[in-house]
């Protein structure tokens, strides 16, 4: 989920003063508009307050929780094997755009019930904002959100969107503009980050020989993950405004403060030797997913999908390398740390 925001007044940094924020939403507020360029509604529950946020957010919870997620695991498994298949079947090919793309949608495609959607979800790329040329642009996802609500009105599918759909805040029918918002979140969220936290996997195991010691055990899984998600912080950034803008007439221009999810992740107050990926890192309290009432809906989503992929490059006999790579790696003091993918390309050892 990559939202854009006009450029802020100032970034909260640190572990400590990042949570103590992220929980003030009185002085830090989410009623904010993101990509105010491509859309002029509000992604939900992301851009609203409590009280109003809880109300979206418990109506949400249920199809999000661990067990929900769980359930699909044999699933999410079955398509590692296959993509993984497919990848390393022929010449060296793209990891982002021809592995890791391709698995996030089609487990998504599964969460939802919506399998027939799974290739033009693929063919808009890792961005919707830019499924159509390199300007930013609403137009594909307003089209396709506009007709899966008509759909779900007409009560024509048993998936997330007809439960969407229905679902009542504060006694209300959700209207087409909150689906909108729900429905956009939901796909966007998923997208981009769990690319990013895939792609990353397979760039660190084609430099380290560490996927032997997740077969032999020495490092779990889980904990793996954990700092996959810390090192990589697939989402760096997010804003709020100090200055809530449903209905205020005047909105100063500086109102934005960027919340730094990465500088919590590097904190060494909180994390020895922040800057190496240390897979068997014992204590391991990032702050990729977030802190505080708007931590990511689809943590265990993330999680789950990441622990299965591994599951299965664990299992298999697979072993890789570099064939090309183009990454963008942030500023400093992060600049150990990939950005953006640009091109990866990963061949059989
Ligand atoms: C590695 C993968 C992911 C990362 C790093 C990530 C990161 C984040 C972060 C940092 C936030 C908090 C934003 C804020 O405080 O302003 C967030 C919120 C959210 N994420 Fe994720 N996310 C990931 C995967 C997902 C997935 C798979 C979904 C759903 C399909 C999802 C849906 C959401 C939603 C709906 C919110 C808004 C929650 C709220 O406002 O209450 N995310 N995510």
């Amino acid at each position: 989920m990559t939202v854009f925001h006009q450029s802020t007044r100032k970034t909260i940094t640190g572990h400590a003063p990042l949570r103590s924020a992220l929980r003030d939403t009185q002085t830090y507020s989410s009623d904010l508009q993101g990509d105010a360029d491509v859309r002029d509604y509000r992604q939900l529950p992301l851009e609203v307050d409590p009280p109003l946020h809880h109300l979206y957010r418990s109506a949400l919870a249920p199809y999000f929780v661990k067990p929900a997620i769980e359930k699909h695991a044999e699933s999410f498994r079955k398509n590692s094997e296959s993509l993984l298949k497919i990848y390393f079947a022929a010449e060296p090919k793209e990891v982002v755009s021809d592995l890791a793309l391709p698995l996030v949608m089609h487990n998504l495609g599964v969460i939802y019930n919506r399998p027939q959607d799974v290739e033009e979800w693929i063919s808009w790329g890792p961005d919707v904002w830019t499924a159509e040329s390199e300007k930013r642009d609403g137009a594909v996802l307003h089209r396709y959100l506009d007709s899966v609500y008509e759909e779900a009105v007409r009560h024509e599918t048993r998936d997330i969107y007809g439960e969407i759909a229905n679902l009542e805040i504060a006694g209300k029918r959700i209207s087409p503009l909150e689906f909108r918002g729900i429905v956009g979140v939901l796909l966007a969220g998923g997208r981009d980050t769990v690319v990013k936290l895939l792609t990353g996997i397979m760039w660190h195991f084609a430099r380290t020989d560490e996927l032997m010691q997740i077969r032999s055990k020495e490092i779990t899984i889980n904990s793996a993950i954990q700092e996959f998600l810390r090192f990589l912080t697939p989402l760096p950034l997010m804003n709020r405004t100090t200055t809530p803008e449903t209905g205020a007439s005047d909105l100063p221009e500086d109102r934005y403060v960027g919340m730094s999810f990465i500088s919590g992740n590097f904190d060494q107050t909180v994390f020895e030797e922040p800057f190496t990926l240390n897979l068997n890192r014992a204590r391991n309290p990032h702050l990729s997913f977030g802190f505080g009432p708007h931590t990511c809906l689809g943590n265990h989503i993330a999680e789950i999908e990441a622990r299965v992929f591994m599951e299965t490059l664990s299992d298999s006999n697979l072993n890789w390398k570099i064939h090309t790579e183009e990454i963008n790696f942030h500023s400093t003091p992060f600049e150990k740390v990939p950005d953006q993918f640009k091109s990866l390309k990963v061949v059989l050892r």
